[in-house]
């Protein structure tokens, strides 16, 4: 097939969400630390009724029934996911529900796993197979499911949840550029989940914020490399649309593209503009490692691409800022707010991405964007996103609720006999929520 990509997308996250700014004064922080520190507004986070299961089986209902595809034309199904929950058992055997129903178990993929880049594995593994001998013909569905909750300290804030599903297949609106991939991996421990009693993670924060750092500028080189070997040119920021990154919180993301911009600059400093140049000129001369640490070249390079951030990266926060951190699907509900915000602008427009998990493992690849055909046209994929509704009909709890829930999940977490309240009444027709977990750790959810 041709322009193998996305055909469509749909997102769930869960009504349920605290202000930055209340849990800033809540937690006895500096005002502005989290929503001008971090740079985010607000914090979903699912009460006892939702998980990384319900959420994936709400998301992946609604994109079938609103592009009306039969789940029988799902041939390969993809789950990206670092929440745990049962560790053997995939959730993608849990999603195995909806499609058995219509007599279809004749369906590729289990689960990918590693921190925020499990859906970007899952991804390219779905890409891969329609792009490859054993493609059968029928799509490919990709599923990104996370519930990210830290322990009481300064990670707490950069929390989320959600879950996103992708159709993938030929003609795609969103289509892959397969050629330019740039990857780096290595072995890290600044994020990972050894203690299997706890759903928190052990985190060195500082560590984690320098290897995304160091991920990006050599997925970078890269994936430049790449395109100055395909294009016969040198890629400059002109050549993308936008560039969409993971969002653990929205500072990183400026600081990113500053650093995007500074990377510009040693490489070929006619690719920033003239002030710039004077701004970073002092920097010139920095190792790699100095770089990482020098407060004034962060702050100089987020003075110079400033604008160019306002113009290639604003769009993307949208979700991010307002979901926060939904590890797996981060990147991909960055990539739904900028078909959100610029459906009508990105005809034949290319997105640069940059998915990034601790570990660690990081690419950056491209899209190339087409206005499509309906169902799989970018102006429906907006109108089923449908983001301004769905943030709007939320509801806001106070600090105190919200801490309230993460201690019942403590205790909730790898336990057996127990039911939830069963409250749904914050949820959505159509939503999927946990009811009770039986002696032997089976989970049993309804729809409301
Ligand atoms: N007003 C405005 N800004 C403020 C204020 C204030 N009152 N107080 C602090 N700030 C700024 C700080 O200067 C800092 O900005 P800077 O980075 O530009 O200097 C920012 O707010 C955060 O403050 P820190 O003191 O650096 O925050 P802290 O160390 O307490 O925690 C951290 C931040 C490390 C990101 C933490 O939230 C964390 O560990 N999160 C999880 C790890 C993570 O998300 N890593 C990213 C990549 S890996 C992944 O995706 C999981």
């Amino acid at each position: 097939g041709k322009n193998v990509g996305v055909l469509a997308m749909d997102i769930y996250f869960p009504p349920t969400c605290v202000l930055q700014e209340s849990l800033e004064a809540f937690d006895g922080a500096s005002k502005g630390k989290y929503t001008i520190g971090l740079g985010q507004d607000c914090m979903a986070f699912c009460t006892e009724v939702e998980d990384v299961i319900s959420m994936s089986l709400t998301v992946v209902t609604s994109l079938l029934e609103k592009y009306e595809i039969d789940p029988k034309q799902i041939g390969r199904l993809e789950v990206g996911s670092e929440t745990v929950i049962d560790k053997s058992k995939s959730i993608k055997t849990w999603l195995m529900k909806i499609f058995e129903e219509h007599g279809n178990t004749d369906i590729e993929g289990v689960d990918s796993t590693n921190a925020c880049y499990g859906g970007t594995a899952a991804l390219f593994n779905c890409v891969n197979w329609v792009e490859s001998n054993s493609w059968d013909g029928r799509y490919g569905l990709v599923v990104c499911t996370d519930s990210a909750v830290y322990a009481e300290g300064p990670a707490r804030p950069t929390g989320g949840a959600a879950a996103i599903a992708m159709l993938i297949g030929p003609n795609a609106p969103i289509a892959f550029e397969s050629k330019y991939r740039g990857t780096h991996m290595a072995h890290v421990y600044d994020f990972y989940k050894p203690i299997l009693a706890s759903e928190y993670p052990v985190v060195d924060g500082k560590l984690s914020q320098t290897c995304y750092l160091m991920a990006l500028d050599s997925c970078y080189k890269r994936y430049t490399n790449k395109y100055q070997k395909f294009e016969g040119k040198a890629f400059s920021n002109l050549d993308a649309d936008s560039f969409v990154f993971h969002s653990p919180y929205n500072k990183l993301v400026q600081k990113s593209f500053a650093r995007l911009y500074f990377n510009d600059f040693l490489r070929d400093s006619s690719l920033v503009d003239e002030n710039a140049k004077d701004k970073l000129e002092p920097f010139a001369h920095l190792t790699g490692d100095e770089s990482y640490q020098n407060r004034d070249l962060e702050k100089a390079s987020l003075q110079a691409s400033k604008q160019l951030y306002d113009e290639k990266v604003q769009p993307s926060t949208l979700i991010p800022k307002q979901v926060g951190n939904m590890y797996t699907a981060s990147l991909y509900a960055a990539l739904a707010s900028v078909i959100h915000h610029r459906h009508n602008n990105l005809d034949d427009k290319r997105l640069v991405m940059f998915s990034y998990g601790s570990g660690l493992s990081s690419t950056m690849f491209s899209f190339k964007l087409h206005s499509g055909q309906h169902p799989f046209s970018l102006s429906n994929i907006v109108s089923v996103l449908n983001v301004a509704e769905k943030l709007q009909g939320r509801h806001v709890f106070p600090p105190e609720k919200f801490v309230e829930t993460l201690q019942v999940m403590e205790h909730r977490y790898g336990a057996k006999d127990f039911e939830t309240s069963k409250d749904v009444s914050l949820l959505s027709p159509g939503t999927f929520f946990l009811t009770h977990v039986d002696s032997k750790y089976r989970r049993y959810y309804e729809k409301k």
